[in-house]
């Protein structure tokens, strides 16, 4: 047994050796739990509140303790406040120092309540706030998709599946394509913003205090429109904290997708689009390259972001009830994913604006491939032949092309007929890249009366236009 005790730690009673400093070391998570001192703050405020008005506190107890609070904030805010990392978290960070300035009433503060249910609630209004300003940058993203597609409404591309020519498309279709992507991001983050506002505090260690406290006027305070029910799942439940994880997953999946795409079609063998120099970096040996970094970066950050998912879900299988250190492990990849995912979505937006497509490039790629293939089966159709029958005469037409070096555009209505008595005249509107694009007016399709529709939508949606 050491002389001295560890009495310094708001903790320390029961014990009777310090504590070694790996211990210390090992066990600190105010090197990133920091974040949450706005947050750690308004909950102490809120309680001690609370406590007041309950007579747990007197008012003069608790307006030292709200002053207190004040100087303390302000100290974290413009970097005088000294960290102690023996006192292992931003709670007990707070806390020590607000005792050391206050005296009797600071030890009062934590009457009824547990860190337990202390980091759940500050955990829940650090999230609360973040997925507002994530909400924010996915609008200012959607807005830059619209607004290129508005720029570029009536240009014409090939569409792909299998990352082969499929059919003609416009342009502004694939980009709104981005603008629906978002918009379910949008959605998933206001849903799971539904079950992180919910006031935790009350559970105490686990089982709920027997102190006269009111959690619903805690919660009032806050700005929850619901406390937890019960207090056992309250301190060790961290759905909340997947489902972040998961829709910025998605978020940051849908960025990785569109940056592939920047990444080839800013290529020279595809050409389709050049990014602004102030978005592109050089290489170190070779004098003519301009590579596009930032969506490779955004790209690769993809695994970081889906990392912290497994990481949580793996913290959280096999964890028996309640509230296990464990849970500590729950900060650093919610925090980090926060910080990769708001910067991959604001940088993205920037970077549209830095996109310059080439309209020629992009129509002269759909002249070759048969993009219109599947519109002459369609014309077939509608002469009465039936769809298997018609896939099988196009493709012979194909194959005839290919042999021939042409185009289904470069056959006369003779060679046509060769495949299909049914071919009229007519055809040739159908074997048009534009004819085949207005043809599709199927709802969602990519015609221009479709996109035009959807576009208005979107613009809507966004209040511009
Ligand atoms: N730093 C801890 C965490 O992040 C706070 C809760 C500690 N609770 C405890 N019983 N040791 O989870």
């Amino acid at each position: 047994m050491t002389e001295k005790n560890d009495i310094d730690k708001p903790w320390g009673g029961r014990f009777t050796e310090k504590t070694t400093a790996s211990t210390e070391t090992f066990t600190a998570s105010i090197h990133f739990d920091v974040r949450l001192y706005r947050h750690d703050i308004a909950g102490s405020r809120a309680h001690a509140k609370m406590l007041a008005k309950q007579g747990l506190l007197s008012k003069t107890e608790k307006d030292q303790i709200l002053q207190g609070l004040a100087e303390i904030e302000m100290e974290i805010k413009t970097g005088r406040f000294e960290f102690r990392p023996e006192l292992e978290d931003i709670h007990m960070n707070i806390e020590k120092t607000l005792v050391e300035k206050i005296g009797e009433a600071g030890e009062k503060l934590h009457t009824g309540r547990s860190r337990n249910d202390q980091v759940a609630l500050d955990m829940r209004l650090y999230l609360r706030e973040e997925c507002s300003k994530l909400l924010e940058l996915l609008t200012e993203l959607q807005k830059g998709f619209v607004g290129l597609a508005r720029q570029y409404i009536y240009a014409i591309m090939p569409g792909y599946t299998h990352l082969q020519r499929a059919q003609p498309v416009l342009l502004s279709h694939h980009l709104l394509a981005y603008y629906e992507m978002f918009r379910r991001d949008k959605e998933r983050l206001a849903d799971c913003l539904k079950r992180i506002n919910v006031m935790p505090l009350g559970a105490a260690a686990l089982a709920g205090t027997g102190l006269p406290i009111d959690r619903e006027f805690v919660a009032r305070e806050l700005d929850f429109p619901a406390i937890s029910t019960n207090s056992m799942d309250t301190v060790s439940d961290r759905d909340f904290m997947v489902e972040f994880l998961a829709a910025c997953s998605l978020i940051q999946v849908h960025l990785s997708r569109f940056s592939e795409e920047l990444v080839l079609w800013a290529s020279q063998e595809f050409s389709f689009v050049e990014i602004a120099d102030r978005f592109c970096t050089g290489s170190s040996i070779m004098p003519q390259k301009k590579n596009p970094d930032i969506p490779e970066l955004i790209r690769g950050k993809s695994g970081r972001v889906v990392g912290s998912l497994m990481a949580l879900l793996t913290v959280l299988k096999g964890l028996p009830l309640t509230y296990n250190r464990d849970l500590q492990e729950d900060k650093e990849p919610v925090f980090d994913a926060v910080d990769t995912v708001s910067h991959s979505l604001a940088l993205t937006a920037d970077l549209l604006g830095g996109l310059t497509f080439n309209r020629q490039t992009l129509s002269e790629a759909t002249k070759a491939g048969f993009l219109t293939a599947t519109d002459l089966a369609d014309y077939l159709v509608m002469k009465n032949v039936p769809f298997r029958q018609a896939h099988a005469i196009v493709g012979s037409a194909v194959a005839y092309c290919l042999e021939q070096a042409k185009e289904l555009t470069d056959l006369n209505l003779m060679e046509l007929q060769m495949f299909s008595e049914a071919i009229g005249q007519d055809v040739f509107e159908v074997l048009s890249v534009e004819g085949s694009v207005n043809s599709r007016t199927s709802a969602g399709g990519t015609a221009a009366v479709e996109v035009e529709k959807a576009l208005a939508a979107a613009e809507t949606d966004l209040g511009i236009g």
